[in-house]
């Protein structure tokens, strides 16, 4: 922006004519509401999707493993709501398969089971079907035409998780409503929820080329013109299915996204890693997300690729306890780093600080029925709640959790006191109940079991119930 002049600013497409809107209002909060007016908003979540979520490339390679997992979590006291099943559960990485023989025969047994002990369960789905003509998803949909094609008309395929595979090209409704109806295989299993990844789409033999055929409605258009709103049409469809399916509101979590996508699903920041940069950059990443519209947001907490060390997982899951999508996801091959893998102190601090999060749900859960009628996210920048004080229009490195919690996360590798910027009225030390006037900077002790929060003064904060899941309340 600003590059070629500073007088101007212009935005101009490769291909067709862009549609301008121009979003008007007084202040932040009016152009949010007003933008998200336009592009919709996300509906109340199911109550239990506000919970602490647990996930790890490679667990749903084995049922042992994720009971393992479920045990671990009850025997430490982490109060959880979910747990997330990667590719490795699926028969040859087929979309729509279950392997049994990783299930003891019964894939659904299990799955209850978990239900009865309060953990909901998220399969992921990736759009490449896998080309095998004896697989009733790929034979279905090439009979059918639902895939993309390249510009001589033959099925266009690349690789993926699967190897070869094809893409089926979520434009067309038709193609929709199948892969909305394909989902009743998860749930009839009892998923509650799914996870939509590698939707960009991405591909591990190149790009797509720009000239494949993929349709916009049922209109022939170009991989160049659809590209950006190919997860958005995936996460439609599976958000149409589970809706049909469970008569519950739709929880999918989705890896690409375009504007409006956040009336179909959550969103997580994809593949970071686990360094302290990328713990620095959730914060801004977050705030941002919540000023486009997606209020249901967050990141894989300790970082997906690399090993994470104890500091900085204990710092991530602190800065992130209110980031409205909490899940700690990491890849395979990756250090373990479940909240009790690095013993004492870090499964205590973890353990409180879910246990807040718990506490707060009511704040967290009202701030979405707010969010319902005005777009304004949940976790979002200070600059956002006082848009006429220039000291926070770019400050990065703390946020606010609706109007009247403000936190100030340490990112920072052995940090142990910070500077905390207090926007105008009183502020209250959540920790310790000092008051402090606003407009001005403090220096607070940081100790590692320790994330800097304050409330306003005169807040009535809901404090819920301890439960250890929440998987009972809609
Ligand atoms: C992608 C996803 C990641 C997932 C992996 C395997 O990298 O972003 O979250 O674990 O694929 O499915």
């Amino acid at each position: 922006m600003g590059k070629e002049s500073n007088h101007y600013y212009f935005y101009s497409a490769v291909q067709g004519n862009l549609d301008y809107y121009i979003i008007g209002g007084t202040t932040l909060k009016d152009i949010v509401t007003n933008y998200t007016y336009l592009t919709g908003r996300t509906p109340l979540p199911q109550k239990w999707t506000l919970g602490y979520q647990q996930s790890r490339w490679g667990y749903s390679a084995c049922q042992e493993e994720v009971q393992a997992i479920a045990d671990n979590l009850a025997k430490y006291d982490l109060p959880c709501d979910a747990i997330h099943f990667d590719i490795d559960y699926m028969d040859g990485y087929r979309v729509f398969t279950w392997d049994k023989d990783k299930y003891q025969g019964n894939p659904k047994k299990f799955i209850t089971k978990l239900n009865q002990q309060g953990l909901k369960v998220i399969p992921i789905i990736d759009p490449g079907v896998k080309q095998d003509s004896d697989y009733h998803i790929y034979a279905e949909g090439l009979k059918k035409g639902y895939f993309v094609k390249s510009a001589d008309g033959d099925v266009y395929i690349n690789k993926v998780w699967p190897g070869n595979a094809a893409f089926p090209d979520f434009g067309r409704p038709e193609v929709r409503q199948w892969w909305a109806n394909n989902g009743k295989f998860l749930t009839d299993l009892g998923v509650a929820g799914i996870w939509i990844d590698m939707n960009e789409p991405s591909t591990f033999e190149g790009p797509i080329p720009d000239d494949v055929v993929f349709n916009d409605q049922d209109t022939p258009s170009t991989h160049k013109k659809m590209h950006n709103v190919y997860g958005h049409n995936m996460a439609k469809a599976t958000y149409t299915g589970l809706k049909e399916q469970t008569g519950n509101r739709p929880f999918v979590i989705t890896r690409a996204a375009y504007a409006g996508t956040q009336k179909y699903s959550t969103v997580w920041t994809g593949d970071n890693r686990s360094m302290w940069p990328h713990i620095q950059m959730m914060i801004p990443q977050l705030c941002n997300l919540g000023l486009s519209g997606f209020s249901f947001t967050g990141t894989d907490i300790g970082g997906f690729a690399s090993d994470t060390t104890s500091e900085l997982l204990t710092r991530w899951i602190e800065g992130a306890i209110f980031s409205p999508l909490l899940r700690n996801h990491a890849e395979l091959g990756t250090r373990q780093q479940e909240p009790w893998v690095f013993g004492e102190p870090t499964l205590n601090i973890y353990r409180k600080y879910l246990k807040l999060r718990y506490r707060l749900i009511p704040y967290l859960y009202d701030l979405f029925a707010k969010e319902t009628k005005t777009g304004l996210p949940i976790m979002r920048p200070v600059v956002l709640n006082y848009d006429q004080d220039p000291r926070v229009r770019d400050l990065n490195d703390e946020y606010m959790v609706g109007d009247d919690i403000l936190v100030a996360p340490v990112v920072q590798k052995s940090q142990f006191k910070r500077l905390v910027y207090l926007p105008a009225g009183n502020w209250v030390d959540f920790w310790n109940g000092a008051e402090y006037a606003g407009n001005q900077d403090i220096v607070v002790d940081t100790p590692l079991d320790k994330l800097p929060l304050f409330v306003k003064q005169n807040t009535i904060l809901p404090w819920g119930p301890l439960l250890a899941t929440l998987a009972m309340s809609r």
